[in-house]
């Protein structure tokens, strides 16, 4: 078979689909335009009419976004993709693009924090309701349907538990009761799990994480079926919360070298794992890649790596927590991950701050709690950093 017929593999997808090398560019030229204009009024006419492509205004279309979109499909194996200006866009334009007054969304209770508010605090404005169920109650998810019910969403891997959805299962459960399925794919990634091969109808991306990868951008992207896509186009054309150009550009940079990073990223991430688990200092480790994780067997099953992020307890209180996140330096202190730094942070005092300590208690969000997000650096000088803030915090 010859190269041209032969279908690229990930990581030649990643770096090809969507370039279109307009002027003898190698790399896509950011678009940096709000509106296009046409020739004259016959084309206007032609492009009204449908009778030829164009570019009209900014909120509509990009070409750099567009090559961006076609990039991000081809390797989560979708038919489209629609980029947003953040994560959290992509969740709940979905959402409000699909889902209607007086209907209802089943949603599992560990998904992002602001999605879970989301559906919680404003879904309700707007004569939505949304009931949560336990995450991996399969039986408790199905008996929260209601004849009104129009999605199921789910995470996987969760924060900060790294806790796995079992995507042929409720993909399964959607089928049967005609409803549309939802996975984030955040922590997961292109690269390592496929939520539509397990039957899942759309995925959502945080692109500010692994798929920018480099701390450098704010982004989300929904992808799926054409014909999905096409009923959150509508309400994301006329509300808006369209990715900038540039930020599509640094995306499609990005993205070349997913398969690359990922690599790096699930070595140390397990590695890390490992390190850490044996470590005396550490009192538990979650990361889906050891045995000792609750949904292992299922992480082993449907990802092909365990991603970047470690979460654990130390064996201290909250005043050796601080100290030992004082002490890391290669590992920088904030929130986010899957970029290039290695990022380590206290969900319980930055993510969770304004919640009462019953309440962060009842949440799971210990004092001793910390996640990590292994960046690029060399795994041993991470290792390393890690050693050394624990030997000297408590
Ligand atoms: C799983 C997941 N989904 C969605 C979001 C929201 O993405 P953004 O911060 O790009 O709005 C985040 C952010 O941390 C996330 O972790």
């Amino acid at each position: 078979m010859g190269q041209t017929e032969r279908k690229l593999k990930f990581d030649s997808l990643a770096v090809h689909a969507g370039e279109k090398h307009d002027y003898g560019s190698v790399t896509t030229p950011i678009a940096q335009t709000s509106t296009f204009i046409f020739r004259d009024m016959a084309e206007a006419v032609a492009y009204g009419t449908g009778k030829v492509q164009h570019y009209e205004y900014g909120r509509y279309g990009n070409p750099t976004r567009e090559t961006a979109q076609i990039k991000l499909a081809a390797i989560e194996g979708t038919e489209g993709c629609m980029l947003f200006d953040s994560g959290m866009r992509a969740v709940t334009c979905t959402i409000m693009g699909l889902v209607s007054m007086g209907q209802h969304v089943v949603l599992t209770d560990d998904v992002y924090k602001k999605t879970l508010q989301f559906a919680q605090n404003d879904l309700p404005r707007f004569g939505i309701t949304a009931t949560v169920v336990p995450m991996g109650n399969y039986e408790a998810m199905e008996k929260a349907i209601k004849p009104e019910t129009r999605l199921l969403i789910s995470e996987s891997p969760t924060n900060p538990y790294l806790n796995i959805a079992d995507m042929g299962r409720m993909a399964e459960i959607g089928r049967r009761h005609g409803l549309i399925t939802i996975i984030d794919s955040t922590f997961g990634t292109p690269y390592n799990q496929r939520p539509i091969e397990y039957g899942i109808d759309l995925v959502i991306h945080s692109v500010t994480k692994y798929l920018g990868g480099h701390n450098d951008i704010l982004g989300g992207a929904l992808l799926g079926r054409k014909e999905l896509l096409d009923k959150v186009t509508t309400y994301h054309k006329t509300t808006g919360g369209i990715l900038d150009p540039h930020s599509c550009y640094l995306l499609i940079r990005g993205v070349k070298s997913l398969g690359v990073r990922m690599e790096r990223h699930n070595a140390s991430g397990l590695a890390v794992a490992q390190f850490l688990e044996k470590h005396p200092k550490v009192k538990r480790v979650y990361y889906p890649g050891l045995a000792s994780h609750v949904h292992h067997e299922l992480a082993a099953r449907q990802m092909k790596g365990f991603g970047a992020v470690v979460t654990f307890k130390v064996d201290s209180d909250l005043h050796g927590t601080m100290r030992f996140l004082d002490s890391c330096k290669l590992c920088l202190l904030g929130p986010s991950l899957g970029g290039s730094e290695s990022l380590i942070y206290h969900p319980a005092l930055i993510s969770y701050y304004a919640e009462t300590p019953e309440r962060r208690l009842e949440l799971g969000i210990t004092d001793d709690l910390v996640r990590l997000s292994c960046g690029l650096e060399d795994t041993e000088d991470i290792i390393a950093d890690l050693d050394h803030a624990l030997e000297v915090a408590f």
